[in-house]
């Protein structure tokens, strides 16, 4: 129950491409009567409450094999992923493979691509990985993904053009399940009040950066106070695969007295890019190399708007004593990186759209109800397309708040105020006022999960679907499965989806110009003290001036 798997800082050979799952125990033989030569590799993940160890401070919670982040599973692009789900919660479950372009039944979306699992049942994940990148795994029940179910999943490129000596995988989150109760009495607390603290600020996100301080922010499940080290030797060149799993906290990040080069975001390549830091919305990755110096560095991820961060080492020598927590970082204020500095490869350019539609993100005047084309997700919204066509969604964000949108089942393309061909992405952050263009490729049957990857937004109603069959009708959402204390979800939650749900046909074109997708290069974090309301902050880890 203690540590992860992660070891001492997550320091992955980039020969072991097996991942872990050696250690974990056998893992089932499947198939049964096949020969051994035959037989499948399995990954169990065993989602049960577990008591973890986060540094200094042990936390009940629920966890893939009692380890946060879970089990890091890694595959070859082009390969297969076998993972047996075997719930021993007490709430149904599912795994979903968060920016796979996953076969469609494989998806675990309840409700949309599978029943969820109930409890001391299992669900076998059997799926090929098309493209390499940096990738990761979380339940996709209620709150549960805030909890400790998630893990990261690298795919790697059997022909990988980028040179580096070492990788690092760094999975951020923000904790407080165990701590300040559970996400899913906070999400009832955020229900319960219509007076929205909006205190949490940051001009880089437009606004209002989150709307929950959590107790900690966590690198590989650590907190800042016993962090994980990442070592090297010196002038090493290194791989940083960044995932941020956290529910409501965006991380600005960056490696003190160091530089990031951009490779990859959500897992697709884009041209190198080189920046003192990057804000990185929930649901995003970002994958940097970077030359290390000699010496001992602070790797930190502030949780943007929120006064305290996450904490990790960079150690390429043993002498010098380790950087603290609240080390002064100026990269974290230096030149940020914005979507308009990413470019796609050409070969992942996607044919121009033919069709477009308007998504318009809205919050409703309770303040806890988020909704697309003013709809929740008990009556989602639905964008139907056609096979093989390629559609244009252009979101505009009507409400007071930044968005980190995701879309199941595909790498979109960004679209820029020019038009210009941006990064292919899953994830992506809209501002407060913006108009933001995206290209989907319908090339991939299924219905697809398209949501607000803030979670609490998605409890609270985020959610439509983009389609284009076979729909499962046969389907419900789960309904109080969040250890059977959720159900204070209003009408903002999952009930179950309404099967009368009307499509929304992808209109004519596009009218006005877009405001462009930059993400802002505001800096620093907007002040505002925070006053009482009952929030139970953790002033030791408050840091000052990042
Ligand atoms: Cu990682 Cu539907 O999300
Ligand atoms: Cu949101």
């Amino acid at each position: 129950m203690n540590g992860s798997a992660w070891g001492s800082g997550g320091r992955v050979s980039r020969r072991s491409v097996i991942g872990m799952f050696a250690a974990l125990g056998a893992p089932p033989v499947l198939g049964g009567t096949a020969g051994a030569a035959a037989r499948p590799r399995w990954t169990v993940l065993r989602a049960r409450p577990a008591r973890v160890d986060l540094g200094r401070r042990t936390v009940a919670t629920w966890a893939y094999d009692d380890v946060v982040p879970g089990p890091l599973i890694r595959a070859t692009a082009g390969g297969t992923v076998r993972a047996r789900l075997v719930n021993e919660l007490p709430a149904p479950t599912t795994v979903h493979w968060h920016g796979i372009r996953i076969a469609f039944p494989m998806d675990g979306a309840p409700g949309v691509s599978q029943e969820a699992t109930r409890p001391g049942e299992t669900f076998d994940y059997e799926f090929t990985v098309p493209d390499a990148g940096t990738y990761f795994y979380h339940s996709h029940v209620g709150m549960q993904n805030d909890r400790g179910l998630y893990g990261a999943l690298i795919v790697d490129d059997p022909h990988e053009p980028l040179r580096y000596d070492e990788e690092y995988t760094v999975v951020l989150d923000d904790w407080l399940d165990g701590v300040n109760g559970t996400p899913d009495d906070e999400l009832r607390r955020l229900n319960s009040s219509s007076e929205h603290d909006d205190s949490i600020r940051s001009a880089a996100l437009g606004g209002v950066a989150g709307e929950t301080l959590y107790p900690y922010y966590l690198v590989n499940g650590r907190r800042p106070s016993a962090p994980v080290t990442f070592s090297a030797r010196p002038g090493a060149r290194a791989r940083f695969r960044v995932i941020n799993a956290a529910a409501d906290t965006a991380f600005r990040f960056a490696i003190g007295g160091h530089r990031l080069t951009v490779t990859h975001t959500d897992g697709f390549p884009c041209a190198p890019v080189t920046v003192d830091t990057v804000m990185i919305g929930m649901g995003e990755r970002y994958d940097f190399l970077v030359t290390l110096e000699d010496g001992a560095f602070p790797l930190v991820a502030a949780a943007e708007g929120k006064r305290a961060r996450a904490f990790a080492v960079v150690r390429t020598s043993p002498r010098p004593a380790a950087p603290k927590p609240g080390a002064r970082v100026p990269q974290l204020n230096g030149r940020m990186l914005t979507y308009g500095d990413l470019n796609a490869r050409r070969e992942d350019q996607l044919p121009t759209a033919t069709k477009s539609v308007r998504v318009k993100l809205g919050m409703r005047p309770s303040g806890s109800e988020w909704t697309l084309n003013g709809r929740l997700a008990n009556d989602p919204l639905r964008l139907r397309v056609d096979e093989g066509e390629t559609i244009r969604i252009v979101m505009e964000n009507e409400s007071p708040m930044w968005h980190p949108m995701h879309l199941h089942g595909h790498t979109f393309q960004v679209r820029g105020r020019t038009g210009r061909r941006g990064p292919r992405k899953d994830t992506v952050n809209i501002m407060p006022r913006e108009r933001l263009r995206i290209d989907v490729h319908a090339d991939n049957p299924g219905e697809w999960m398209f949501h607000c990857h803030n979670l609490y937004h998605q409890e609270q109603g985020m959610m439509g679907v983009l389609g284009y069959g076979p729909q499962r009708r046969d389907l419900r959402m789960p309904h109080g499965t969040n250890g059977g204390t959720s159900g204070g979800t209003h009408s903002g939650g999952h009930g179950r989806p309404d099967r009368r749900t009307q499509d929304d046909r992808p209109g004519g074109r596009e009218q006005g110009n877009g405001q462009g997708n930059g993400q802002g290069n505001g800096q620093g974090n907007g002040q505002g003290s925070r006053q009482g309301k009952g929030r139970r902050d953790d002033r030791r880890y408050r840091l000052g001036g990042h």
